[in-house]
């Protein structure tokens, strides 16, 4: 599949098939995350794969939405604030490397037929407990993957001239 065919049909998937996710596919969706670039090349994240069935069960403490956690794999994409690279300005850039390996992890899996859903509105304090994070780390984001047992709606955008402005704002 090429590039735009990908973006067009990515998709925030919501319902999941038990299917199990092949381990080769797993492995191929992580490497994307491992070449995802990042802020002075930092690599300051860690993607943590919850694949146990219990460990499943308790992030539902995280996110309380049953496609959610009885997919058969979760990703959490955590981030380390205190390692990343600080502009002059302050501005850390943890948060965008850390969706920009997510993105490559999800359109990744989108590639091998596999579905995904950006997830921000957890419990990061849960997130934290059920997977022991360091005290350093940040969950930034996190997806269930698997294959998907909906299908993609037609995308809702704004036009392109509501979102780029050329030569100024
Ligand atoms: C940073 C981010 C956070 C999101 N958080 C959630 C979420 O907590 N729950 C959810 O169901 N969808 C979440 N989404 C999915 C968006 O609602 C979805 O991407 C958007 O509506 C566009 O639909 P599409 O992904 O199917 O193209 C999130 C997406 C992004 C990019």
């Amino acid at each position: 599949m090429d590039f735009s065919q990908l973006v067009q049909e990515r998709y925030s998937s919501r319902s999941y098939q038990t299917r199990e996710v092949e381990k080769d596919k797993l492995l191929r969706v992580l490497e994307a995350a491992r070449l995802a670039p990042t802020a002075a090349n930092r690599q300051a994240f860690r993607i943590v794969v919850i694949t146990d069935p219990v460990l499943r069960a308790e992030m539902k403490a995280a996110y309380h939405r049953e496609w959610f956690y009885s997919a058969p794999v979760i990703i959490a994409a955590v981030g380390f604030p205190d390692r990343n690279w600080v502009r002059a300005d302050g501005k850390n850039y943890n948060d965008v490397d850390v969706a920009i390996v997510m993105d490559h992890l999800i359109m990744q899996a989108a590639e091998l037929g596999l579905g995904t859903c950006w997830i921000a509105d957890f419990d990061a304090h849960a997130v934290s407990e059920i997977l022991d994070l360091p005290d350093d780390a940040q969950p930034v984001a996190l997806t269930p993957l698997g294959y998907p047992a909906d299908s993609a709606r037609p995308k809702k955008r704004r036009l392109l001239e509501d979102l780029v402005s050329w030569n100024g704002f």
